[in-house]
């Protein structure tokens, strides 16, 4: 169990080296030539903490690509500026403070868009994801990255063989009501990454390649637009239901 200092910067206890590992490298390699990575030369990281997901896929983009973080808390923005410049690549990267729901770009600027676990810590999935969209060009790529943390907490392992059942339902319980009262409290919701393969059929335009990684219990979902602001309104709509189903349920 990780403690917990309420005054650290968003998610800072996860940020680290093991981050930088949760992609193999073949595996990278193979989802960029699937998502013909080598046609991109911008890219936006939403949520982008202190850069470790934008950092990881520069490794498989073309070298001239420029990558461009943008996150709501100032003190991960600059430890993300201070790893771009230990890499020396401090001119590849730009990291700015923003929010999600209303990204400071115009529209139709990137080649790129991407997250990684941002939609499970925000009330509205479907605002950030119009916004994604928003700022993608025609014919761009969407990239969420989004898991389910709470399908993972489910999950037994050969750890838990000496915990009794009932010590057992009790701790999903605490974990299940911990997650109620995220979603609740409009911190987002840990189960999202169930929904990321459902987000890009919304429109029927848009091409779509759901990568779901069963071992992670993850979805990362690849979407290639056609149209980016058409169908908006009915995955905020959808989503917004769903989760309302999660408050009551
Ligand atoms: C779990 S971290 C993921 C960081 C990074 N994407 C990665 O994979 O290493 C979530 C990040 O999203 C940021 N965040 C949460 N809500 C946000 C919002 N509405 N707008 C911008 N950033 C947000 C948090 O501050 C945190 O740095």
């Amino acid at each position: 169990m990780t403690s917990h200092d309420p005054d650290a910067p968003h998610s800072s206890a996860y940020f680290g080296g093991q981050r930088d590992h949760w992609w193999n490298k073949d595996y990278l390699e193979l989802l960029a030539r699937r998502w013909q990575l080598d046609t991109v030369r911008t890219v936006l990281d939403v949520g982008c903490g202190i850069g470790h997901w934008g950092m990881l896929l520069a490794s498989v983009l073309p070298a001239q690509s420029q990558v461009v973080g943008v996150e709501r808390d100032g003190r991960s923005v600059r430890r993300a500026r201070e790893r771009a410049r230990e890499r020396d690549l401090p001119g590849q990267f730009d990291y700015r403070v923003g929010v999600a729901e209303d990204l400071p770009f115009d529209d139709a600027t990137f080649d790129l868009v991407t997250c990684q676990t941002l939609l499970i810590h925000v009330p509205d999935v479907g605002q950030v994801i119009s916004e994604m969209r928003r700022v993608v060009k025609p014919g761009g790529l969407l990239i969420v990255a989004e898991p389910n943390n709470v399908a993972s907490l489910m999950v037994a392992t050969s750890r838990d063989l000496g915990e009794s059942l009932a010590a057992r339902v009790e701790r999903m319980q605490f974990v299940l009501t911990c997650e109620r009262g995220k979603v609740v409290l409009g911190e987002g919701d840990n189960s999202v990454g169930d929904l990321v393969p459902g987000i890009p059929g919304a429109s029927r335009s848009d091409r779509c390649r759901d990568l779901r990684q069963r071992q992670g219990i993850c979805s990362r979902a690849a979407l290639r637009l056609r149209r980016p602001a058409r169908a908006a309104h009915r995955i905020t709509r959808r989503l917004r239901e769903t989760q309302m189903g999660l408050v009551t349920g």
